[in-house]
């Protein structure tokens, strides 16, 4: 299918009130233990985004009655945890690796086969590290040349518990061990290096399922409990509304406020880091939706500096250094990132990607293994590639607002991955977007 541009133009300052739509990591998960609980679960607030669509399909093909989305609103007939039925093909979770990791602890553990593909992007990624634990746990699973999809699980195999350190902070492989082990005999536990995002941990416990944490050390019980039916909102996503947080910031005389963005503290590593760099983000109306931290945020224009990005917020911020590297391009001084490598295998390359789309900017980039060094600076119009990732194509559609001539940036179809209607949002907000054909 085609794949349209955008073309970016600066214009006036930003204004206006938004909410994004709803948190990707959260809608996942919602529609998963939805899926396996008893009874029917109301979702409000669903990100409707194509790979949120990739899950839901995939809960259909495996027996699940769900009606919508509507306007982000879901029901979903939950079959229980024993509930599930064979699909009749091979189920495609497009470009979505957080579907196709979660759905693998959780396949691996029915009493029938399956099969995961994905899009040319998904079938380049590493799945060793979701395999492998679960291999540690008696599940079946066979992956692709080189640890990539598709991937062949088994299933009808008895999953014995484990403890396992994870070696990188990931929230997709700690919660693929966790789904797998509601099936395990025994308890079993993932200890992180780092905390990651813990939305798995707070929905299961939302749902009735006992978990306990001890630190790092996250634990179920396999057969300890059921999942119960619930009603649940879903908040906007903060990874998608960092793009206007740089957006509002880098420029001039803006002033926006964004409502209702999820605020989990094991998300909000964006924010530390803006504001490091001399962002004005006010935090206002903290409150709770749905065992989940929210609140409105008004951000306002000014000047930002570059800073050396403090190692420990890089798992809280792991999804938003590509609208953070545009803010470091606008910034005064240099913002240097180590300790990122897990950028290179995103939905692409995401150091190499945005070295290059900076670099084609007009911006002094160093790239190393694991992170880059931004020097802020002027930056010019150009045509950017953003390799069909999502959040590369709206971090330079973000960068156009600043430039002195247009940014083109090619390949945007997969936004509708994660922010459908984000050209609207933007043009809402006074953003001079256009989509022209590729
Ligand atoms: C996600 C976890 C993160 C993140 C991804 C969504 C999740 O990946 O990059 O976009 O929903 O669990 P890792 O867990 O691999 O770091």
């Amino acid at each position: 299918m085609a794949s349209p541009d955008y073309l970016v133009t600066a214009a006036g300052p930003l204004q206006g009130t938004i909410r994004v739509p709803g948190d990707k990591s959260i809608s996942h998960r919602a529609v998963i233990l939805a899926a396996l609980a008893r009874g029917q679960s109301v979702i409000t607030g669903l990100l409707e985004g194509e790979d949120v669509l990739g899950t839901i399909g995939a809960f259909r093909a495996l027996g699940v009655s769900i009606k919508g989305p509507d306007r982000g609103r879901l029901v979903v007939d939950g079959v229980g945890l024993h509930g599930l039925k064979a699909p009749a093909g091979v189920l495609d979770l497009g470009n979505s690796g957080t579907s196709m990791r979660l759905l693998t602890g959780l396949l691996c553990a029915q009493p029938f086969a399956t099969e995961l593909v994905g899009d040319d992007s998904l079938m380049k990624r590493p799945m060793e590290r979701v395999a492998s634990p679960l291999r540690l746990m008696g599940a079946v699973i066979h992956t692709g040349e080189g640890g990539r999809p598709p991937l062949q699980i088994e299933g009808g195999r008895p999953l014995r518990a484990m403890t396992y350190t994870l070696p990188v902070a990931s929230a997709q492989v700690k919660s693929a061990i966790l789904l797998a082990g509601l099936y395990a005999q025994g308890r079993t536990t993932v200890i992180e290096p780092a905390p990651s995002r813990d939305h798995t941990e707070r929905m299961l416990a939302g749902f009735g399922y006992p978990v306990s944490r001890d630190g790092h050390a996250i634990s179920v019980v396999g057969g300890a409990g059921e999942l119960r039916a619930t009603s649940l909102d879903v908040p906007a996503d903060l990874s998608s509304a960092a793009f206007f947080l740089v957006a509002a910031s880098i420029v001039p005389g803006s002033d926006i406020r964004l409502e209702q963005v999820g605020m989990n503290p094991t998300r909000t590593g964006v924010i530390a880091i803006l504001r490091a760099m001399g962002a004005r983000i006010e935090v206002d109306h903290e409150r709770q939706v749905g065992g989940e931290q929210v609140a409105d945020l008004r951000v306002t224009a000014s000047g930002l500096q570059g800073i050396p990005i403090p190692p420990e917020l890089v798992p809280l911020a792991i999804d938003e250094f590509p609208a953070i590297f545009v803010a470091a391009a606008c910034a005064v001084g240099t913002t240097v990132l180590r300790g990122a490598e897990e950028l290179r295998v995103k939905e692409s390359d995401r150091l190499a990607l945005m070295a290059q789309g900076l670099k084609a900017l007009g911006v002094v980039v160093q790239e190393f293994p694991d992170g880059l060094a931004i020097t802020g600076g002027p930056l010019a119009g150009g045509v950017i590639d953003s390799g069909g990732d999502h959040r590369i194509a709206m971090a330079f559609a973000i960068a156009g607002l600043r430039a002195a001539a247009p940014v083109r940036v090619r390949d945007c179809r997969n936004v509708a991955t994660s922010f459908p209607g984000f050209v609207e949002t933007a043009r809402a907000l006074g953003c001079d977007l256009q989509v022209v054909g590729p």
